[in-house]
């Protein structure tokens, strides 16, 4: 398995990047949500000088890492996006896909994946995207994903929320996230969400789990 299944096209379209930063996550509350968790987590590494954030989107993150890191690289499959960068701070920007990131092993004490894995719909995919970001992590990962045990989710599965249909967003448990990095070596060490069993998008911290000579 070598692959990542195509997710959707939206955000190679001209104004995807400017949406992104802008109307998508309009309220301060929504935009200041996902930066604040993972400051959070990142708090809790040691000696993280590298950072990559991939997928980076049009840059929603950059304000959050930068002033956490030495060096910060942000990678996004889509030109659009990375067209919609702010210029300042700005960190280095690479077109490239998860399936095969142009980073040797290990190159980034940590890797940031956010508003990703939620969109991946084949198992095999989770299993690619773990793979990918454990093996370009020195140390660290923190991915973001939908947790099944969510109140939203729970109303889609009861029938009171419509569903997003085949293509749409999908939720997973803990259990089979931390069971995927864990079969790439990672561990995971600690989950937040805004508020557990209310907020559906979670953020995982993985570590690496070190192989004893
Ligand atoms: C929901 S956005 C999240 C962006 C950013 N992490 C954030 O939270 O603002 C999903 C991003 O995944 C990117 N993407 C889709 N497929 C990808 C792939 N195979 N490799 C890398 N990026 C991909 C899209 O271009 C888009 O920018």
């Amino acid at each position: 398995m070598d692959r990542i299944e195509r997710v959707s096209n939206k955000w190679q379209a001209a104004h995807a990047g400017e949406h992104y930063r802008g109307p998508r996550f309009g309220s301060r509350r929504a935009r200041e949500r996902d930066p604040g968790l993972i400051a959070a987590l990142l708090a809790r590494c040691d000696g993280v000088e590298t950072v990559l954030d991939s997928p980076c989107g049009a840059g929603r993150l950059t304000q959050a890492l930068a002033p956490r890191c030495r060096t910060l690289i942000s990678a996004d499959v889509s030109a659009a996006m990375l067209a919609a960068f702010e210029d300042s701070p700005a960190p280095r920007r690479v077109q490239a896909s998860l399936a095969a990131l142009p980073f040797r092993d290990r190159a980034f004490d940590a890797v940031v994946c956010c508003r990703f894995l939620h969109h991946l719909h084949e198992p095999e995919s989770l299993e690619r995207a773990a793979a990918e970001l454990a093996r370009v992590a020195r140390r660290y990962v923190i991915a973001s994903f939908w947790d099944s045990a969510s109140l939203p989710a729970l109303r889609v599965r009861m029938g009171l929320k419509r569903s997003e249909g085949p293509t749409g967003r999908v939720a997973t448990s803990r259990a089979r996230v931390a069971e995927s990095f864990s079969r790439v070596g990672l561990r995971a060490v600690e989950f937040r969400a805004t508020l557990r069993f209310v907020s559906q998008q979670t953020f995982a911290l993985f570590e690496r789990v070190e192989q004893r000579p």
